[in-house]
């Protein structure tokens, strides 16, 4: 009897996948997110886009704007694209922000050189369809080894792929 509710919650929990509590940096200072981060290496489940770099402007309630960017090089130019995070819990200082019901945490960050960012909501592509992606935001568009090394400790373990962030000309947001 056990057994068998045990296999009806796991089958249940497939059909309405939810996203897993994680652990999200304490004692964020959204203020120093400001600026251009240019998106270094992604999991294995999402497309390695080219160009992908975000412009983060915080808003005085502990938002964040992000005015996101790829390069077509089919049409040879950026699209652009908007979306405000909100805190989960206004009260809290853990970087749990959510973009309707997609949740975007930072994991980790120096906000100087690297953010270990983590998303999980409905694909993009297919609503029904629950996806987690993690991915790692750099300042620069290349990282200097010993940053890699730090980014890496905050890094959850799995398999990344780089974006490719070579001979991309300069975008204005
Ligand atoms: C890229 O550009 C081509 C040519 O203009 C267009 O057909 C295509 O839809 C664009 N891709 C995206 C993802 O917008």
């Amino acid at each position: 009897m056990a057994l068998l509710l045990l296999g009806v919650l796991l089958i249940t929990s497939q059909v309405f996948a939810t996203c897993p509590e994680k652990v999200a940096k304490s004692n964020i200072d959204s203020t120093r997110m400001a600026g251009v981060w240019h998106n270094y290496k992604v999991s294995s489940n999402a497309p390695p886009l080219k160009c992908f770099h975000v412009v983060v402007t915080p808003g005085e309630d502990g938002s964040l704007g992000l005015s996101q960017a790829i390069y077509n090089t089919t049409s040879n130019s950026y699209i652009q694209w908007s979306n405000t995070l909100t805190k989960e819990s206004p009260t809290s200082s853990d970087a749990k922000y959510a973009d309707g019901s997609r949740n975007f945490y930072i994991l980790d960050t120096d906000y100087s050189n690297f953010a270990v960012w983590w998303y999980c909501g409905p694909k993009y592509s297919n609503k029904d369809e629950t996806t987690e992606v993690t991915w790692l935001a750099s300042r620069t568009k290349s990282l200097s080894s010993s940053v890699e090394v730090e980014a890496n400790k905050a890094l959850p373990s799995g398999e990344y792929v780089l974006y490719d962030q070579s001979g991309c000309p300069e975008h204005d947001h």
